[in-house]
């Protein structure tokens, strides 16, 4: 099992230090959504492999993840992808330590797939398994790069910002003896920031998934253009019980709030979504978008130029107008969240931290208060199985092994 020597984790008040490192093998498994992944971590800090299975190719002429096709498409991946992992990490099934595994949020069928793999590995090969929330996943993205950079202290209260495809979340991280533990302060009251980049790259007919074509071409227009006023967010969340409060003044978060009701930093993003597409269609561009998706369709895989012969100057500023108002709306509700909560360290991560104007604007804001702001790299930002690996380390170490009968949650909450 755990190769070599004992592992410590030493607990200051507001630091942690990795004391000794332990050699223990994980190989972590991830399906969640359109990326069939598989990776070797070693003792939570170097990635030994890390095989990424794009399904992007297979998902575009539909504009989004088709459910259906994404559980098809890991079936026949899961098992190649694995091995290539474990090839790649010169590692075999049976000399890793532990099997880790998504268990959610993400599509059922999709996280099935992974699942039911790693369990039958586990049970043939006599392995402990370990059940991982994909959003944790994100967060230990940085820190197992952090570690990887030699990064071993790190300042808490952290508040991470998980924004992908399917996510907007805040959270505030702690350590504790046994492992992190999580409180959700902020989350999307509709679509998730990803999901508008994406939208929004189909309705200007520019293809999927939108965030990398929308964060190429954004540098191309005036993000002055237009202007998308910010959500307003002022009535309780009802989906979620006692975790929905109203939103608070961003300048005075706690304003008349007793500190055991503390304040929440929610995000809306199907607002400007909608603006964009009035927008459009005041201004009749519909019929150059769908000259534009046409001749984009037919090119196999379209280069910058490509792109660019295809959009006019008012279709550049749109993404760029677009792309600022979200990139300001993430950062200024995460900063007021910071300050709020007097966090030491921020994170950002998920697939929309990989764009570049969201990395250069908080890497300016957080600069100005004073605090640390961290990202993984952009292979780490999107979804990967080294993260899942990662984040089921401490698990490892504390023993915190999922029983066989384990299940899918797709709507799994951290
Ligand atoms: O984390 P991820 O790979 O999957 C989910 O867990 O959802 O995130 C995928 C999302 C997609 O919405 C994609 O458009 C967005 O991340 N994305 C980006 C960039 N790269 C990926 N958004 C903005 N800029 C990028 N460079
Ligand atoms: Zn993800």
């Amino acid at each position: 099992m755990c190769r070599q020597l004992a592992v410590g984790l030493q607990l200051e008040t507001r630091n942690w230090k990795l004391v000794t490192v332990p050699f223990a093998y994980i190989l972590g498994i991830e399906s969640s959504c359109d990326e069939t992944a598989a990776a070797v971590v070693r003792s939570g800090e170097q990635v030994i492999s890390n095989v990424v299975a794009s399904q992007i190719a297979m998902h575009q002429p539909y504009g989004g993840v088709v459910p259906e096709l994404a559980s098809r498409e890991h079936l026949r991946a899961i098992v190649p992808v694995v091995r290539q992992a474990l090839a790649e990490a010169k590692q075999t099934y049976s000399s890793v330590d532990a099997i880790a595994v998504t268990q959610g949020p993400g599509l059922a069928g999709a996280l099935m797939v992974g699942i039911s793999y790693a369990k039958a590995l586990a049970f043939a090969l006599d392995k402990p398994l370990i059940a991982v929330n994909h959003l944790e996943g994100h967060i230990h993205a940085v820190l197992l790069e952090g570690r990887q950079k030699g990064i071993h202290e790190l300042q808490f209260p952290v508040l991470a910002l998980v924004v992908s495809g399917g996510h907007t979340h805040l959270y505030l991280a702690e350590q504790k003896a046994d492992g992190w533990t999580y409180e959700n302060v902020g989350h999307t009251r509709d679509d998730a920031a990803g999901e508008a980049f994406d939208k929004v790259a189909k309705l200007l007919g520019l293809g999927y998934p939108g965030g990398p074509i929308i964060d190429r071409l954004a540098p191309q227009g005036d993000p002055r253009a237009m202007k998308f006023p910010p959500a307003q967010i002022k009535h309780r969340d009802r989906r979620d019980g006692a975790q929905g409060r109203a939103e608070p003044d961003a300048d005075r978060p706690d304003a008349d709030r007793p500190h055991k009701d503390p304040p929440r930093f929610d995000f809306s993003y199907s607002g400007i979504k909608t603006a964009v597409l009035r927008y459009v269609e005041a201004q009749d561009m519909r019929a150059a978008v769908e000259r534009r998706r046409n001749s984009l369709a037919s090119i196999a895989k379209p280069t910058l130029e490509d792109y660019l012969a295809h959009c006019d100057t008012q279709t550049l500023n749109l993404v760029a107008s677009f792309q600022r108002s979200i990139v300001e709306d993430l950062a200024g509700r995460t900063l007021a969240a910071a300050r709020a909560f007097d966090v030491a360290t921020l994170f950002v991560t998920g697939g929309v931290a990989a764009n570049s104007e969201l990395r250069r604007t908080f890497e300016r804001d957080a600069a100005a208060e004073g605090l640390p702001v961290y990202f993984p790299s952009r292979r780490l930002s999107t979804d990967n199985a080294a993260m899942i690996a990662a984040a089921a380390y401490p698990k490892f170490l504390s023993k915190d092994f999922a029983p066989m009968d384990f299940s899918a949650e797709a709507g799994m909450r951290l």
